[in-house]
């Protein structure tokens, strides 16, 4: 483990080299924070490093921690359709959190860029990570931002949490906002 608990760091962990397949191997044995102590395991990314859309999300459920994937509870199935009424395809995208281990208590950048990719931030976690400190949610969902991450120009659509969908009162609401902000993606796609 590195850090203090005010600065815990993965850094030292992350390798210079070696693109997705080795991002991959030093998350199975990353000790940045404590987090790794509990989980069952890394959750990493899943989908193609190809992909033109990557959502990013908070960190791994319980059933992600089982199942060693991002997103297969009932948040991932929620996503799932509204992607699909936003007109985009999951099988299209890859999905990954801004936290990789589950808490019983940050992005992976693609390989490399590939012209007019995307990302989806799913709420408040991964747009502090991504975006930094002062990123809102209600502010600036659904919009396209254009920002610099770690040296790289990306395009951006912030949105809220599938779970804070699954939360929400109104759910249907919730659920056409939701889909309304990833159609602002799909039409940035193209
Ligand atoms: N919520 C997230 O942010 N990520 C998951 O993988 C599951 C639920």
């Amino acid at each position: 483990m590195v850090g203090t608990e005010d600065a815990y760091t993965a850094e030292p962990f992350v390798p210079r080299r070696g693109g997705l397949p080795a991002l991959r191997r030093a998350a199975a044995d990353c000790r940045g924070c404590p987090l790794h102590r509990e989980a069952t395991q890394t959750v990493f990314g899943a989908g193609e490093a190809t992909a033109r859309l990557m959502l990013v999300g908070e960190q791994p459920g319980d059933q992600e921690d089982r199942q060693g994937e991002p997103f297969v509870g009932p948040a991932g199935r929620l996503l799932d359709r509204a992607l699909a009424e936003a007109g985009l395809d999951p099988a299209d995208t890859y999905v990954t959190n801004a936290v990789k281990h589950f808490k019983f208590t940050r992005a992976e950048p693609r390989k490399r860029r590939i012209h007019k990719s995307l990302i989806v931030v799913l709420g408040a976690t991964a747009g502090k990570a991504l975006l930094g400190s002062s990123f809102r949610v209600t502010q600036v969902r659904g919009t396209v931002l254009e920002e610099e991450i770690h040296g790289r120009p990306e395009r951006l659509v912030p949105t809220v949490h599938p779970s804070s969908v699954l939360r929400a009162e109104d759910r249907d609401g919730a659920f056409r906002g939701l889909v309304s902000d990833l159609r602002v993606a799909a039409q940035a796609l193209g």
